[in-house]
């Protein structure tokens, strides 16, 4: 649990939602002394620490109460969802707002040489994703029979390895699936960022101090709409 009586917020420390998660923190009015390398910044004039952690390890932080709150994709919160709710743990969030940046979607993809395929195609094929349980829970409700290959990282590159047939990844611009000879398939999953909340939170200040911000967070989304 966060014992401390500062607030904890999680963010991506680098990768699509990093930029846009600062920027959000600075129109929310929170300065931070954001050194490299630092996994911990502490708010100059809030009760505020911002951690810097993997976007995969979000979710969980703000499940278990380390962090009080996160900036995730939605992506990544509902695997760890399904993967907790599978091992028996905690897997509880309040999800504060949907945020307008880091769209993107889970999609299947294969090698383009391969030509346009349908659904049966996948029958008996290897899929590397990193999002094993949201595909295992669509191949099952369109009744294909695939393997799943769990892969943490350089999913684009599976097909070519040897590793896998096809892939099922995150795609928002499609320069990665471009650049790998992929083409893309049906969406699983579209995602966008979101703000979420550890599920038992009962620190009066901190709960005081979020819906100070939250407003505020409004208030930037008004304003880009
Ligand atoms: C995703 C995905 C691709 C890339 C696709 O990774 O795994 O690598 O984004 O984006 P594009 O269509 O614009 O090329 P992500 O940034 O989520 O990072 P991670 O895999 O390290 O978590
Ligand atoms: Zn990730
Ligand atoms: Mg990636």
């Amino acid at each position: 649990m966060n014992t401390t009586n500062r607030l904890r917020i999680a963010i991506q420390k680098s990768g699509r939602l990093s930029k846009d998660c600062q920027s959000l923190l600075k129109q929310l009015g929170v300065k931070l002394n954001l050194r490299e390398q630092r996994l911990i910044a502490h708010s100059t004039n809030m009760p505020i620490d911002v951690l810097r952690v993997r976007d995969d390890d979000i979710p969980g932080l703000v499940m278990d109460g380390v962090c009080d709150l996160g900036i995730v994709g939605e992506n990544v919160l509902v695997e760890t969802q399904a993967e907790r709710e599978r091992v028996g743990q905690a897997n509880a969030v309040k999800k504060l707002s949907k945020l307008d940046f880091g769209y993107c979607r889970l999609a299947l993809a294969w090698p383009q040489e391969l030509g346009q395929q349908s659904k049966d195609w996948f029958n008996g094929k290897r899929i590397a994703t990193t999002y094993p349980e949201i595909l295992k829970q669509y191949l099952a409700d369109e009744n294909i029979d695939a393997s799943v290959v769990m892969l943490t990282g350089s999913v684009e590159v599976a097909p070519r390895a040897g590793l896998a047939d096809a892939i099922c990844d995150l795609v928002s611009t499609g320069a990665t699936l471009e650049a790998n000879g992929l083409m893309q398939g049906d969406t699983i999953l579209e995602s966008n960022a979101c703000l979420i909340q550890n599920a038992n939170l009962n620190d009066d200040n901190k709960l005081s101090l979020i819906n100070k911000l939250l407003p505020r967070l409004k208030g930037v989304r008004q304003a880009k709409e």
